[in-house]
């Protein structure tokens, strides 16, 4: 285990804040932090960050937890994962702890996947460069003047015609085959082990960290499929790749921009010719994991699609996730029936970036396709582009930058600002920035119990009274749980402060919810009279607790008589009744 210390010295050093932003970008709301939430999709932010008790919630999703919880979620690591992670962060050293045996197991796995992959592209390499299968391939590449650096630099092999080569390479180094066959890379049949990837070229694919994670492989003449993939895998998640990252990862860094491309030999192309800010999406639409990457890593993104039809419908579908996060986006466009690769054999790596250029912003590119497409010189015509405009219209995060695009949309329709808000609906949507608290998707918030745990949460003086009424007569349901687990946990230490390191005691989730959603809401109860607060509270609480009279008494009547329940609703209900008649 990392020690406890450790944990409490790193979460002291960063502020939730500062680790929530290289993830969603936040805007000051008081004396919180607000911004759109990662873990759903929402055109308006509910993602609510509480610096001063270190706390994140969102209103719309439910989702909540300190800086810890936040990167265990987005990453998707354990939380000793998540303490080293930001322990790098903060610039803190952190010791190797004990692994439990089913860690030891898991992570020996994992070093066999590796170690499987490695074998693997040195396995297809060798194959290419040394042998003689592999001339088919090596005059492939040639006749694509695919250089020697560029092939090392990528790892280009070579899957030879044979059925089971990697088979054969994998055993006699040692491997184990059951792991490579959940890479998918092998497969077994009643007639033995045998290879994925047969007789084609082969780009292994790397994450960010240069290790190989899965492959690719491409056919030599025009047969199909054109490429298969590596399946999904423990390694491999193709939603959340970004092929050639490690390679642009440098160049990134300084320009602050990235390309995205769709395919391997586009990206090949464009780094060749010296372009190196390129990733590539592997054989998949660009998906908001996608996204979140992408803005980490760069303050503006270039897409760069090929001109048919399908690659419209992507550069649009891309530029919804770019909107939705606030990324700031570009659309390229080559000549008709060009692709990267084809370009850059006719033209120089400069004629490329004066097209680069020239990119259009997203959204204007879409409006002006949607024009070209559907030319608005008639009511209907003009109506159905507001209509495919509208959807995406409402996704423009940027206040500044949606005045603008209303105004350029009506002047190039030739329709009021009026009218165009109107098919928005009502005018309503110049304020859809404001904080919509959706919680339909929840138990129904109990405004009482929430202001009686505030007050459990914020005022340690309260503290002794609420024990003192009994925790069961004031709490019910999962605030009852809550206020349980709070006072089991509270240490001296804490100095009668309830600190967001709590949150990890926590396990069920409707409870990692509440205590997040009561922690980051708190801003209202600074400096109150808690006292007279919380009479006011337990008197209504009791009230509506007795109104359940009723419901008791609805239940006797389908009871049997002699039932033990009977009998126990019975004593509840004479309870409840000379309760009231106390108020
Ligand atoms: P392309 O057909 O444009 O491939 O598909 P490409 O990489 O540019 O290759 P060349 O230049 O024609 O040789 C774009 C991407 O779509 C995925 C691959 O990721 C490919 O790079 N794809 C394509 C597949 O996954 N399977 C296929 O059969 C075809
Ligand atoms: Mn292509």
């Amino acid at each position: 285990m990392i020690p406890d210390e450790k944990v409490r010295e790193v979460a002291d050093r960063l502020s939730i804040v500062e680790v929530v932003s290289d993830y969603v970008s936040l805007r000051r709301a008081g004396s919180n932090f607000l911004g759109l939430c990662p873990f759903h999709g929402e055109k308006t932010p509910s993602f609510t960050v509480n610096p001063a008790k270190e706390i994140f919630h969102c209103f719309g999703c439910g989702a909540g937890g300190n800086a810890f919880s936040f990167i265990m979620k987005i990453e998707g690591i354990s939380f000793p994962e998540a303490v080293k992670q930001l322990a790098r962060k903060a610039g803190i050293e952190i010791e190797e702890r004990q692994l439990t045996p089913s860690e030891k197991k898991e992570q020996h796995e994992f070093a066999q996947f590796q170690h499987i992959n490695e074998l693997t592209a040195t396995y297809y390499r060798s194959i290419l460069l040394n042998s003689n299968e592999g001339e088919s391939a090596r005059n492939y590449l040639a006749e694509r003047s695919v250089e020697s650096e560029i092939s090392e630099a990528y790892r280009l092999g070579f899957a030879p015609d044979r059925r089971d080569g990697l088979v054969k390479y994998l055993k006699n180094n040692g491997a184990e085959l059951e792991s490579a066959q959940k890479l998918g890379i092998i497969r077994r049949s009643d007639s033995g082990w045998y290879d994925l990837f047969r007789n084609r070229m082969i780009f292994p694919i790397r994450d960010s960290r240069s290790q190989v994670i899965a492959f690719a492989g491409r056919v030599l003449d025009s047969s199909l499929p054109k490429y298969i993939n590596s399946p999904e895998s423990p390694l491999y998640h193709k939603s959340s790749v970004l092929f050639g990252l490690d390679m642009a990862l440098p160049s990134i860094r300084t320009g602050k921009s990235i390309i995205i491309v769709e395919g391997y030999f586009d990206h090949l192309a464009l780094y060749r010719a010296g372009v190196h800010n390129v990733v590539a999406t592997c054989g998949t639409a660009l998906t908001g994991v996608h996204a979140g990457l992408i803005k980490r890593q760069a303050e503006r993104v270039y897409t760069l699609f090929d001109s048919d039809g399908a690659g419209k419908k992507a550069t649009i579908r891309s530029m919804e996730l770019f909107l939705e996060q606030r990324i700031s986006a570009y659309v390229v466009s080559l000549p008709t029936g060009e692709d990267p690769d084809s370009f850059l054999a006719k033209h120089s790596a400069e004629d490329f970036k004066i097209l680069r250029d020239k990119a259009k912003p997203a959204f204007e590119y879409f409006v002006r396709s949607l024009l070209a497409e559907t030319p608005p010189d008639s009511v209907d015509s003009k109506v159905r582009v507001i209509d495919e405009i509208v959807p995406r219209f409402r996704k423009i995060a940027d206040s500044v930058e949606r005045d603008l695009y209303e105004k350029e949309i009506c002047r190039l329709l030739g329709i009021t600002i009026h009218a165009f808000r109107k098919r928005i609906g009502g005018g309503k949507f110049s304020n859809s920035e404001i904080n919509v608290n959706k919680k339909e998707d929840f138990k129904p918030a109990d405004s009482i119990q929430d202001t009686l745990m505030s007050l459990l949460l914020n005022y340690p003086e309260a503290r002794a009274e609420i024990l003192q009424n009994g925790l069961e007569t004031i709490f019910s349901d999962d605030y009852l749980e809550m206020a349980q687990l709070l006072f089991s946990n509270l240490s001296e230490s804490d100095n009668g402060q309830i600190s967001s390191h709590l949150v990890e005691m926590i396990e069920k989730p409707e409870l990692k919810m509440l205590f997040s959603r009561i922690m980051v809401s708190d801003a209202c109860f600074a400096d109150i009279e808690w006292r007279a607060v919380f009479n006011q509270c337990t008197r209504s609480h009791e009230k509506k607790k007795l109104s359940s009279i009723k419901d008791i008494a609805a239940r006797l009547a389908i009871l049997d008589s002699n039932s033990a329940e009977y009998e126990q609703l019975l004593k509840q209900a004479d309870k409840l009744r000379t309760r009231k008649s106390n108020l």
